[in-house]
């Protein structure tokens, strides 16, 4: 089968990470056949993908019909689509294109729509409200891609979860999205450590797709705040503790499959005053705590191989003029 992730515009490389990570992490083996903007196209043979639920930085997933040129015989290209392939007439069905690119092919849905129909003989129904299948036409350099969807991100429930709405709130906590695709870059499957807990906003991501969420917090506050937090997105499935993320192993005793976290910026850190000894005593202790892969938010891009990580990779996130987020891979050597 091929699957095309229509990835996120405003960053679309983290984008793609997230989706190449959690491939690798699951094991399932696959061959990208294209990858340019915010299209990402992969071939595999695992048929069920159950993975793509967790996806934050994904619009939306196609399992691909049909890819073809748009030209003057697209209604003949259309034409040949061997529908049954993923469409049954028991079922009820809705087209949608994406055509930000073509206008001279404004009518696609209704081509498309109309194939349908023909090959069905009529004997399919379409429900514009309510389908229960979707088929999504998108246009991308004068080609069109036609699939049918398997996935869409439910943005409606990311943005419920936004900063501010939370019961217990801090302006420097990451957006939703991104905080879940830290967490699908992790690779983690089981369980996240969060070591600079704050309010709690990479640990609701990871709660929500069913891990395990431990948390750490040199400020008690920030630790009740924390678990209210959780608890008001239904999360129950946490240990949150009052502790210095220099003593990792000494107060949980045990390493963790993967460390995400947003570490303390130079304004929020009133607590210690040389901030690089207390980051590099820090870091040291999340080094001896992970067993896959970390992701480490900054607000600079910071030497992380000198203290024997092995960097995969830097994001750079511009939040506002005067923070720009440098998300860290790490792993180990
Ligand atoms: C940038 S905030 C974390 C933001 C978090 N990702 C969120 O969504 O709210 C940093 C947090 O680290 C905590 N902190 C600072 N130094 C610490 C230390 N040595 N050990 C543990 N927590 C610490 C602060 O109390 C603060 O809550």
């Amino acid at each position: 089968m091929k699957l095309l992730f229509f990835l996120s515009g405003s960053s679309t490389l983290f984008a793609k990470e997230e989706v190449i990570s959690l491939l690798n992490s699951y094991g399932i083996k696959y061959e990208i056949t294209f990858s340019e903007g915010q299209l990402l196209i992969i071939k595999t043979s695992n048929i069920i993908i159950d993975f793509i639920f967790r996806l934050g930085l994904t619009h939306f997933v196609l399992d691909i019909i049909s890819d073809s040129i748009i030209d003057e015989k697209i209604d003949k290209t259309l034409s040949e689509i061997q529908w049954d392939s993923q469409l049954n007439f028991d079922r009820t069905f809705k087209v949608r294109v994406k055509n930000k690119e073509n206008r001279e092919y404004n009518n696609l849905e209704l081509l498309i729509a109309k194939s349908i129909s023909k090959y069905f003989e009529n004997y399919i129904k379409a429900d514009l409200t309510n389908p229960m299948d979707e088929i999504i036409g998108l246009v991308f350099k004068n080609n069109l891609y036609i699939g049918k969807k398997i996935f869409e991100r439910n943005k409606k429930d990311f943005n419920k979860r936004k900063p501010q709405l939370r019961p217990f709130f801090s302006p420097t906590s990451i957006d939703p999205r991104i905080a879940r695709a830290m967490i699908n870059i992790s690779q983690a499957q089981k369980e996240i450590l969060d070591p600079f807990t704050g309010t709690g906003g990479i640990l609701i991501e990871a709660g929500l797709i069913g891990l395990d969420t431990y948390g750490l917090d040199i400020e008690e506050k920030s630790v009740i705040g924390t678990k209210t937090n959780l608890l008001n997105y239904g999360i129950k499935n946490f240990d949150i503790r009052s502790g210095d993320a220099r003593k990792i192993s000494e107060i949980f005793e045990r390493n963790f499959e993967s460390i995400v976290t947003d570490a303390p910026y130079g304004r929020s850190t009133k607590i210690d005053k040389d901030k690089e000894k207390m980051y590099r005593d820090c870091f040291f202790s999340i080094l001896e705590s992970f067993k896959k892969r970390c992701v480490i938010g900054l607000d600079k891009e910071y030497p992380f191989d000198e203290l024997g990580f092995r960097i995969e990779n830097i994001y750079s996130f511009r939040v506002h003029k005067s923070l720009t987020r440098h998300l860290h891979v790490l792993s180990r050597r």
